[in-house]
């Protein structure tokens, strides 16, 4: 029976090695938290990264790596510290991440970095072959594995390849000053089908396709010497029943039940009954726009003093990629910032930022999507933003006020939410103050709509609109020839 081969660098399982013992956690991502739950319900393997190097993992202990990945139905590719540093901290988040979200001073151009990415990229495509039969379909995915769909397609060229990019495709002027962009662009069209998460995103790509490689271009399809290329944008949905459901659960808690955090969170809205929290999550990011927030946030207090004690910032920012100098510096930053600011407002009784710089549990995620009523989400540039969609699907009473940046993917298919440009204060502010003002009926008539919306454009109908023009595109394929 044919089956779906997922391939993305990251594994939804993370695997780390405490006394001897291997301990199992789920990955922080939009890629991981959105696809796990297609492959949870499908008939596919998932092959990638576990998280432990080579080299952290003794000899004893690589079977049981192995088997841990099996019993979800997951394939562990081993990489080693060098390939690591040169692939992943290098050409993917040194190179390729910081230029696509239009960061062009942070973009390294090293060619070292580029043969560890060739090198890697060659690493998955092998493994994919080896567990490839005839009829399988492989579904590449995102910034790090550009070349893999034409490494698949040397060695197996007849299989059906679809890639899906999970992060913005920058404009053809900012793409053409990548050294390497040939090679990346004839890797990505290995595939058949490429997906992008909005429009701009694939008018961005097809345009680079036609500009650098001269290739012909008629609406969405891409004329090979051999094949023609399709491209189309499919934004990515959540698992809106899980995030509903989890909600509603959450509510039916006694309060024994409830976990530390919660206790804390209703402990604060109790002792402050007008009091509002605004949440924002996200990964500790410099595209997210952490900085801007608080800073704009500093901007809101200074301009109303009257919501002084009235109001916390809820900010839970995970550790990402803490190897890369960028990411080090902006901890820094955001660590002096939240001191500052805390020391110039805060009371006896009140700190205006809650501060949390860690990844937590599910249910924890719940706790603080359900409690605060305003979410403020403001990246400088995202490929969708997920948390934005797990907001709202959690707001099961319908109320709540969505602050979203113009910048995220996502906010194209939000527009009931307060669409905001991250570097205008004045406008996040004046959005601030609206969400407060707010009344119930009109929070919950956007949220209806939005909610309505993100039910039906799910995380599964995303994955079967993709798997189907996938198929569809073959077919036109095989007809052609
Ligand atoms: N997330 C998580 N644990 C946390 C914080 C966040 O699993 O402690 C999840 C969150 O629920 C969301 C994902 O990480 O599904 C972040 O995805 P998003 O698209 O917002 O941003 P990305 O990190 O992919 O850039
Ligand atoms: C974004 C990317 C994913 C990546 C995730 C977490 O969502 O699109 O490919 O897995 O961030 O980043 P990390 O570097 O920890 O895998």
């Amino acid at each position: 029976m044919s089956k779906t081969i997922i391939i993305s660098n990251r594994l939804p399982l993370q695997i780390s090695i405490e006394d001897d013992k291997l301990e199992v956690t789920p990955s922080v991502g939009g890629l991981a938290t959105g696809l796990k739950s297609f492959h949870k319900d499908g008939d596919s393997i998932w092959i990638g990264w576990p998280g432990l190097t080579k080299e952290e993992i003794p000899e004893n202990l690589l079977e049981k790596v192995q088997s841990e990945a099996k019993k979800e139905n997951c394939v562990a590719v081993n990489l080693t510290s060098d390939e690591i540093d040169g692939f992943y901290y290098g050409f993917s988040n040194r190179t390729i991440w910081p230029l696509f979200h239009y960061f062009m001073q942070y973009t390294e151009s090293e060619d070292e970095y580029w043969q560890y990415y060739k090198q890697v990229n060659q690493k998955y495509a092998d493994e994919i072959i080896k567990h490839y039969e005839e009829g399988d379909v492989i579904w590449v995915h995102d910034y790090q594995l550009l070349l893999v769909p034409n490494m698949i397609r040397e060695q197996a060229p007849e299989a059906t390849i679809g890639f899906f990019n999970h992060i913005p495709f920058p404009s053809y002027e900012v793409f053409r000053t990548l050294p390497w962009r040939d090679e990346v662009l004839k890797g990505v069209l290995g595939a058949d089908l490429i997906g992008f998460h909005t429009y701009d995103y694939e008018r961005h790509f097809l345009s680079s396709v036609s500009r650098i490689l001269r290739y012909q271009v008629d609406f969405n399809e891409v004329t090979l010497p051999d094949r023609i290329v399709k491209v189309d944008s499919f934004p990515m949905g959540i698992d809106y029943k899980k995030f509903e459901d989890a909600a509603l659960e959450h509510f039916k808690n006694t309060e024994k039940e409830q976990s530390e955090l919660q206790q804390r969170l209703d402990h604060h809205l109790n002792a402050t009954p007008n009091a509002k929290m605004i949440l924002s999550i996200d990964r500790l990011d410099y595209t997210k726009g952490i900085a801007h927030r608080i800073r704009a946030f500093e901007y809101f207090l200074d301009k109303n003093p009257e919501y002084i004690e009235k109001v916390r910032l809820v900010m839970l920012a995970v550790p990402s990629r803490s190897n890369v100098p960028q990411y080090r510096r902006l901890k820094r930053e955001i660590d002096e910032l939240v001191g500052r600011i805390n020391g110039k407002f805060s009371t006896v009784s009140w700190t205006p930022i809650w501060y949390f710089y860690r990844s937590l549990p599910f249910e924890n995620l719940i706790d603080l999507y359900t409690s605060c009523k305003i979410a403020l989400l403001t990246p400088i540039r995202d490929g969708m933003n997920l948390v934005a969609k797990e907001y709202i699907a959690t707001r099961t009473d319908h109320t709540g006020v969505l602050i979203l940046s113009e910048m995220a993917g996502a906010a194209h298919e939000m527009n009931e939410a307060l669409i905001i440009n991250p570097n205008d204060f004045e406008q996040v502010s004046a959005a601030l103050k609206q969400a407060f003002e707010m009344p119930e009926e009109e929070q919950m008539e956007r949220n209806k709509r939005l909610q309505k919306r993100l039910r039906r454009y799910s995380v599964e109908k995303w994955a079967q609109d993709f798997m189907k023009a996938l198929k569809k595109t073959r077919e036109n394929q095989d007809s052609f020839q």
